[in-house]
């Protein structure tokens, strides 16, 4: 049998279709229809009696070079791409909940996840309860007749928590619900979901799977009978499809996704190490620290800690926005999963909407400042830290 191609080799040749003219980079099909050879084949193509690509909305075969690399990095039979993140968790909502279903989603999913669940599908009769990421026992006790899912995502954000994928996946089963995790913060290189039993994986491809914070795309993975089976009729009808450019720029950006998130996280654990022995800080959030509460569980689950490194300063808001200040270098920017190294006050951005009380039970404080680590050399991001800490 042959030798099954590693993470490194998936990355850069999985998926590829090359066209007559043998172009060695993958083809951008930057067409909005395909066109048919007749009238019969036009209308089989539409019917879905002959294969082939129809309309942009649902077919384009440099999306499909995409999603098929993608599926092949998560070790999935399927993977359909969505314009954004969130179009992907929406998408995926669309097609396995109806009224009357219940979720249990982790109280630590991004923001605009929180409010998808608990503002825009509650209006359809879609009820969430939404429960610690690390208190497994608390996903059974929520758990009801009617659960048709788990969301989660881990690590989470700003604080790095880890949930216990497989424990959860065995939780989900006996409730006969569908584990879904967004798999934004590791992608497929630190992290295989549905290795540990997951039944769905969520990308916001924006992050590192693009890497270089240029275009937005999102992504669902996993059987088919629960992916492109539900989805690709979804696109085609309800349409927040990936744009063939941002596919090909994804493409690309699969290419050296090993590289960059595997030096992006060495990177991260020298500054959260740095980070750890300041006078200024209070406390360290990294999975990579063994100071972490979750540390042995990250290191069985994931092949690394990920650039997300969070970290209390003494001094409360006025410290963090301070050192956030006297950076030169890193960007203050929310976003995340870039080579340029970006920091952010949670507290009063990416958290600010959610009452006081709410941050603080979370655990976010005025003091917590979020960097997502990037491709500089750490000596100059310490030192663009230092500035602010002295
Ligand atoms: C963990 C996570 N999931 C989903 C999203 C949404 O992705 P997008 O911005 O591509 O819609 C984000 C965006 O920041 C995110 O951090």
């Amino acid at each position: 049998m042959d030798k099954k191609p590693e993470l490194a080799t998936l990355g850069v040749r999985a998926g590829q279709a090359r066209t007559q003219f043998h172009e060695h980079s993958e083809a951008l099909f930057l067409t909005s229809s395909f066109v048919f050879d007749n009238a019969q084949q036009a209308a089989s193509r539409f019917k879905g009696g002959e294969e082939g690509m129809v309309y942009s909305r649902f077919t384009n075969p440099t999306v499909s070079m995409f999603q098929d690399r993608l599926a092949a990095l998560e070790g999935a039979e399927s993977c359909v791409a969505t314009a954004s993140g969130m179009a992907a968790i929406l998408a995926t909502a669309m097609v396995h909940l109806k009224g009357g279903d219940h979720v249990v989603c982790s109280n630590a999913v991004f923001g605009a996840t929180i409010q998808l669940f608990s503002g825009i599908l509650a209006r359809f009769g879609v009820e969430t309860t939404f429960v610690s990421p690390t208190r497994t026992a608390d996903w059974e006790r929520a758990s009801k007749k009617n659960t048709k899912l788990f969301f989660l995502e881990t690590p989470s954000n700003p604080l790095t928590e880890i949930s216990d994928i497989a424990a959860l996946s065995a939780v989900a089963k006996r409730a006969g619900a569908l584990l879904a995790v967004d798999n934004v913060f590791c992608t497929p290189v630190l992290q295989r979901p549905l290795e540990l039993g997951a039944d769905l994986v969520i990308h916001s491809a924006t992050k590192y799977l693009d890497g270089q914070g240029r275009v937005l795309g999102g992504a669902v993975v996993g059987a088919k009978a629960l992916v492109a089976d539900p989805l690709i009729p979804f696109l085609r009808t309800a349409g927040p499809s990936l744009s063939p450019f941002n596919a090909w720029v994804l493409l690309k950006g699969l290419e050296t996704l090993e590289l960059r998130m595997l030096a992006q996280s060495a990177a991260a654990l020298e500054l959260a190490r740095w980070l750890e022995s300041n006078k200024q800080v209070k406390k360290v959030f990294y999975p990579g620290l063994p100071s972490h509460p979750q540390h042995e569980l990250a290191k069985r689950q994931q092949r690394a800690a990920g650039s997300v490194v969070s970290f209390e300063v003494k001094g409360g808001r006025a410290a963090a926005w301070r050192l956030i200040d006297a950076t030169r270098l890193m960007s203050i920017t929310a976003n995340l999963g870039d080579v340029k190294t970006t920091i952010i006050h949670p507290a009063s951005t990416t958290h600010g909407r959610i009452s006081q009380e709410a941050r603080d039970a979370a655990g976010i404080g005025e003091g917590l400042v979020r960097v997502a680590v990037g491709l500089e050399a750490v000596a100059d991001l310490e030192a663009d830290l230092e500035r602010g800490l002295a």
